[in-house]
């Protein structure tokens, strides 16, 4: 089969087309012939070399495809199923390839009513925002959200779970008149929910998304960004609040937890539940794995019902050295709004 990997890591010179033979699925296991897939932050991070891992390596975490073969102990998918996959990591290669046989917990029937690659658009940002939204923060309709990133993968994901739940009181960042076009004419915020954070430092951004939340500090607020923003969403949060973060931070860091007795905030402060999102289920144990098979039936659910539905969805070309150099490029600079996808013929 044909995959897309690197040898080493570093920039996307790198890839190279290589041939790989068919895996073939082991007991409790899924082989998928790949009909589209995404790209993700967590791509280029890792095609940095921040996370090691063994190469040479085939990233891709998203996939939407076609069932060809299961493994012993495998009923609830047969052949000529159409699936869509949360996968690569320890379980299996990436989905920059034509095949990937994968643990049947991260593989469910895909909705039928997306394309393939409208498909390969949602498990990675669908699932952690779903769990960011729907299993951490916990809004109820009367709370009021903040989220910083709303016009990328997670943050497009995320308001429309957040209005699926009947969260009226959303305010978001852009950083772009094409992000901000986005969330208002896709995701159906108005401009006054939207706060431009260009060349403006926490203080008066702190002061904008509280006046654009009525004066108000925030219920939750969710960090799809890290650095200056995840700053941003502690400062925003309202006493008892939940921050969820899914952006790991390697720099020195310190979170203003405490503001100092001098600072209004520091009441609020001293009581928040923090949670940061790992990506744990293509790596930690096994029993946390059917997890991600329920969500998995959610979002698809959910799409079939036409309570969510694809935005965004970029399409860059078909599977080749060209294709995934572009698409970590252009994920990279900054400036996509929604998702970033390939297929693979
Ligand atoms: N822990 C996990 O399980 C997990 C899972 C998925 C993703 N993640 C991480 O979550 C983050 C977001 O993922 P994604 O797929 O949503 O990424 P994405 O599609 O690239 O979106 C990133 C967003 O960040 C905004 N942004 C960029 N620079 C900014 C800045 N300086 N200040 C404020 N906003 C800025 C962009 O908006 P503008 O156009 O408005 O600038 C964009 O909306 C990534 O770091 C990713 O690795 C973690």
């Amino acid at each position: 089969m044909k995959a897309i990997a690197i040898k080493e890591f570093g920039s996307t010179a790198n890839f190279f087309e290589e041939q790989r033979d068919i895996p073939q699925p082991r007991a409790g296991e899924v082989l998928m012939r790949i009909r589209a897939g995404s790209i993700n932050p967590i791509d280029y991070k890792i095609r940095g070399g921040r996370f090691g891992g063994n190469l040479p390596l085939v990233m891709g975490h998203d996939a939407a495809g076609v069932v060809v073969a299961v493994g012993s102990g495998v009923s609830r998918l047969g052949v000529g199923d159409e699936v869509w996959a949360y996968l690569g990591g320890p379980c299996s290669n990436g989905a920059y390839a034509e095949y990937a046989s994968i643990p049947q917990e991260f593989v469910t029937a895909r909705p039928r009513i997306l394309s393939f690659e409208e498909a390969a658009s949602v498990p990675v940002a669908g699932l952690t925002a779903n769990e960011s939204i729907r299993l951490k923060a916990r809004p109820t309709p009367h709370h009021s959200v903040f989220i910083a990133g709303g016009a990328g993968g997670l943050g497009s994901a995320a308001i429309q779970i957040l209005q699926m739940i009947g969260v009226a009181r959303i305010v978001t960042t852009s950083g772009r008149e094409a992000s901000t076009r986005f969330i208002v004419d896709q995701l159906r915020l108005s401009p006054e929910q939207v706060i431009d954070y260009r060349d403006k430092g926490l203080k008066q951004l702190t002061q904008e998304a509280i006046a654009a939340n009525g004066g108000a500090f925030f219920d939750k607020t969710l960090d799809f960004v890290g650095g200056e923003m995840k700053r941003l969403c502690f400062e925003l949060v309202d006493f008892d609040g939940d921050i969820v973060s899914t952006v790991e931070e390697f720099d020195p860091f310190a979170v203003p937890v405490w503001h100092g007795r001098a600072s209004p905030l520091f009441r609020k402060s001293a009581s928040l539940h923090f949670h940061l999102l790992g990506a744990r289920g293509l790596y930690g144990a096994r029993e946390t794995w059917a997890g991600y098979t329920q969500q998995l039936h959610e979002l698809a659910f959910l799409y079939e019902a036409q309570r969510l539905w694809p935005v965004g969805v970029q399409d860059i070309g078909e599977l080749s050295v060209e294709t995934i150099r572009r698409g970590h490029e252009m994920l990279e600079a900054g400036g996509i709004q929604g998702k970033l996808v390939f297929s693979v013929p």
